[in-house]
């Protein structure tokens, strides 16, 4: 087990009718002028902008609007929000909606207060030492950046999806959960999530360290439990304890807890990436693709750890070799995706003719020679995974 340090600051607020707390929440803290960050229009259909809107008047908090951010946010809105904060004098953030709108929401956190682009922060020429603070109003557990120090965005110019990683920086101060709000998720939003929130897991899982006892165990029990509410969310999407279950473990999935300890990978999230980038299809979708592919792969090269979890996770009893009983274990995580209705081939994600060269050399100019941990991949083997996902 290797040495660590875990941070996760963000107070967490979980129940019904929590976000009514937003107001109190951050006038106890000294904010005074708020940017409200939002998505294309679902916190407007419910009632739910309505209602943390009036939670800041009754707390006397003037506030300024920024919405319409769109799933794989991109630079446009980030520097719109930049120029609006700017002008309103906006002393805090409020981010009201799910990864796509709580990374926007980061972005102009740490923007607003840097005189340079704010993507210089993402292509690695400089770094955040300040933000404005933020708080979070989550309405789709998936991405965790609820309790991430991350922030994923999209530069359309150069087809560029890139995560800017802040450990301490742009956590967020506080996140409001209330499962109620995600019982309007659409089953192909909601299966998004949880294959989001399984990869964050892996990502972690998958690693060469030895002696990670803990965390392994912390990771399986919860990767079960995802795929057992998710079974049952399938079934009756408006039950609200797998809801519940589910936006609880969306954030223990990304929060750094499944990490400790551990060498991780991000192969998987950083292949993924190039295929949303250039197809825009919805990160949950992707991963659904590329983590079998990845898996298929490792099957045969690495097999250790898949077997581990093929046996752990998803009940496979021990085979003739490792290879054997990973690809079984393959098999059925494949299985349980299609039973949630996700893609397993990018020809099934709707891309028909995918430009695999294009996204292998753009993976590597992005990312370096090699990509991941627990097998450290090159161009040929990240090929080979890409044309696994055909
Ligand atoms: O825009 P609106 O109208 O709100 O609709 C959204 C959007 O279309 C809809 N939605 C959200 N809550 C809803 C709802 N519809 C009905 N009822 C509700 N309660 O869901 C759609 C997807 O929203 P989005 O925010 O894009 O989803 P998600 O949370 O999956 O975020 C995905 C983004 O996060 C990045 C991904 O790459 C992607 O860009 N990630 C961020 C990470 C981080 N910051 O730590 C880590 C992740 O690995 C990931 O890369
Ligand atoms: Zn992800």
């Amino acid at each position: 087990m290797n040495d660590f340090v875990f941070h996760s600051p963000t107070e967490f607020i979980f129940g019904r009718g929590v976000e009514v707390q937003a107001g109190e929440r951050i006038a106890r803290c000294g904010g005074r002028r708020v940017l409200i960050v939002c998505g294309g229009g679902s916190a407007r259909r419910s009632g739910l902008l309505d209602r943390v809107v009036k939670a800041l008047d009754d707390a006397g908090l003037a506030h300024a609007l920024l919405e319409g951010v769109r799933p794989n946010p991109t630079d446009d809105k980030v520097r719109e929000g930049i120029r609006l904060g700017r002008a309103e004098g906006t002393d805090w953030l409020l981010a009201v909606g799910g990864g796509s709108v709580i990374d926007t929401a980061k972005a102009v956190a740490a923007g607003i207060r840097y005189a340079g682009d704010f993507w210089d922060f993402f292509d690695g020429s400089a770094t955040v030492t300040e933000a404005l603070p933020i708080g979070v109003v989550l309405t789709i557990p998936a991405a965790g950046s609820e309790g991430s120090g991350n922030s994923v965005i999209t530069k359309t110019a150069t087809c560029q999806k890139l995560s800017l990683r802040t450990p301490y920086v742009l956590r967020p101060k506080f996140a409001l959960l209330n499962p109620e709000l995600t019982l309007t998720l659409p089953a192909w939003q909601t299966a998004c999530g949880i294959t989001d929130m399984l990869a964050h897991i892996m990502e972690r899982y998958f690693t060469n360290t030895p002696a990670t006892v803990v965390t392994d165990h912390v990771s399986e029990g919860l990767m079960q439990a995802i795929v057992e509410e998710a079974r049952r969310v399938t079934l009756n999407p408006q039950d609200y304890d797998a809801r519940a279950n589910l936006m609880w473990a969306g954030t223990l999935a990304h929060n750094g807890l499944c990490g400790t300890g551990c060498e991780e990978d991000w192969a998987s999230h950083f292949m993924e990436h190039e295929v949303s980038a250039f197809y825009d299809v919805s990160h949950g979708a992707g991963l659904a693709v590329i983590f079998p592919a990845w898996l298929q792969w490792m099957a045969v090269h690495h097999a250790t750890k898949v077997a581990q979890w093929a046996e752990r996770v998803w009940g496979v009893s021990p085979a003739a070799t490792p290879q054997a009983t990973a690809e079984e274990g393959v098999r059925r995580f494949r299985a349980f995706l299609a039973s949630i209705g996700m893609p397993l081939t990018l020809r099934e994600l709707g891309i028909e003719h995918p430009d695999i060269n294009r996204l292998a050399d753009s993976l590597h100019r992005n990312k370096g020679e090699f990509v991941g941990n627990y097998v450290r991949l090159t161009r040929k083997d990240t090929e080979e995974i890409y044309r696994l996902a055909q």
